[in-house]
């Protein structure tokens, strides 16, 4: 059976939209569950499915032993799924093509640094943009930059407020999401 390794910083409604798929699925595993936030709500979700989890911090993120821990697992995909760090080079170069990401808006527009959460909400509400909508992408060294592999769109609404649109947009992403990893672990 095929491995995934999910990387999440917050609550992981995305990593338990994933995890839900490929309970049924079973082309794939989640073998493990990394995070740079003993806060974060995916400690839960990992401890409740009985999925192995790693906390890192600022040195361990760098260190080649990380690299080399998750080769251990012999990964057919890194999946980001709201990690906030940015992925240093020599894991992108360790793990080529294998790295994808999860962005809530329609890039290029709304990426990059700083761009994440609430703050990608607010500027596409504040843009008066009529759509809205994610992106997934193969992570490279830079933010929000990689190939993008697919997006959805959704309307933003008059009425919307971040709040609103943050709801519509996670609708797509955890129909979305799952979806497009089972596609290509093929
Ligand atoms: C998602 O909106 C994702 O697009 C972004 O971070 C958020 C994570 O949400 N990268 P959750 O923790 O999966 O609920």
């Amino acid at each position: 059976m095929k491995s995934l390794i999910i990387f999440a910083s917050g609550t992981g409604t995305n990593t338990q939209a994933i995890v839900n798929h490929f309970r049924l699925d079973q082309q794939a595993r989640i073998a493990l569950i990394v995070t740079n936030n003993p806060a974060a709500g995916v400690l839960k979700i990992a401890e409740t499915e009985g999925i192995p989890s790693l906390v890192i911090n600022r040195d361990s993120f760098k260190d080649e032993r990380l690299i080399e821990t998750l080769r251990a697992h012999n990964p057919s995909l890194l999946v980001l799924a709201g990690f906030l760090w940015k992925i240093p080079a020599r894991m992108v170069e360790a793990f080529p093509g294998k790295i994808v990401n999860i962005h809530p808006a329609l890039l290029p527009a709304f990426g990059g640094k700083g761009m994440y959460g609430e703050h990608v909400h607010k500027a596409v509400i504040a843009s008066r943009s009529p759509a809205s909508g994610i992106t997934i992408h193969y992570v490279n060294e830079h933010y929000d930059a990689g190939d993008i592999i697919v997006q959805a769109h959704c309307p933003v609404r008059e009425t919307d407020d971040t709040h609103s649109l943050a709801e519509r947009v996670h609708q797509l992403e955890h129909f979305f999401y799952p979806r497009t990893l089972e596609f290509l672990l093929g």
